[in-house]
């Protein structure tokens, strides 16, 4: 909660300072929800938290079962976070949406992300299943960049479920983005990331085509990589 409360301060300490920069950009009245909303926020994060631990303990208990039948685990790490105060505002600032909590919640899907890495193609879509097929999971989108990767080379599947989260007086439905991917498709995204990020790539052309050879054959590395890893199963 501490945390949280400093984050949120940052935020808009930041906000501020960027304004002050830019001149235009963000008005006051903007930066001031989050300072109003500063309360039921932290609550609505909280959940936001909660809903992450329920699909944690989700994926944590399929690599149990895994682990035990097959004596291997499926997934190599998973990584949650919730979405900084920061990005949440310019998010809902650059596509329009109306400053409330209610249209927080109802259109940001990725509040509350978590990414899950796998050794092989086949258990991401083993573990996608698996969790598609839980009663109280939802169902929101399915974006299947492996089978279409995006034409940068991004490759992972995508998830947005709802999933329900028992409170003291009530159950809430919250959203949460998964990201399934390979080790391989993981270390090629986190570098694609840094370049997107970075202010001034002097040869940003040449590293883009370079990222999307690399995006092929991390691909070919994934799949026979697979062929042999089911080799040694079949024998
Ligand atoms: P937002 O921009 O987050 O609203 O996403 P979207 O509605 O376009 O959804 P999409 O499923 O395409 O992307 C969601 C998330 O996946 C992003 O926030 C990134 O974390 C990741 N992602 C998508 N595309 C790329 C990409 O080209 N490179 C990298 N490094 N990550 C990506
Ligand atoms: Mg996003």
């Amino acid at each position: 909660m501490e945390a949280t409360q400093q984050t949120l301060e940052k935020a808009v300490l930041e906000k501020m300072a960027l304004r002050q920069q830019q001149g235009a950009g963000l008005d006051m009245s903007r930066i001031e929800w989050l300072d109003r909303t500063a309360q039921p926020y932290r609550e609505l994060m909280a959940y936001y938290r909660c809903a992450l631990m329920e699909v944690e303990t989700k994926f944590n208990v399929l690599n149990q079962e895994f682990s035990v039948q097959y004596d291997r685990n499926p997934i190599e790490s998973i990584k949650s976070r919730i979405k900084e105060p920061s990005s949440i505002l310019a998010k809902m600032v650059t596509r329009q949406y109306p400053l409330t909590l209610e249209s927080l919640e109802e259109n940001l899907c990725d509040v509350a992300g978590i990414r899950v890495v796998c050794s092989f193609i086949e258990d991401i879509y083993m573990l996608a299943d698996c969790l598609e097929k839980q009663d109280d999971i939802t169902l929101v989108t399915r974006k299947d960049y492996i089978k279409n990767p995006k034409d940068n080379g991004y490759r992972s599947l995508h998830l947005i479920v709802e999933v329900p989260i028992f409170l003291q007086r009530k159950k809430k439905l919250m959203k949460v983005e998964i990201q399934l991917r390979t080790i391989a498709m993981d270390l090629w995204a986190s570098l694609e990331h840094k370049m997107k990020y970075k202010k001034q790539v002097p040869n940003a052309e040449e590293l883009t085509r370079e990222l999307k050879v690399c995006a092929e054959m991390s691909a070919r590395l994934d799949e026979r990589m697979q062929a042999i890893h089911q080799g040694l199963m079949g024998d």
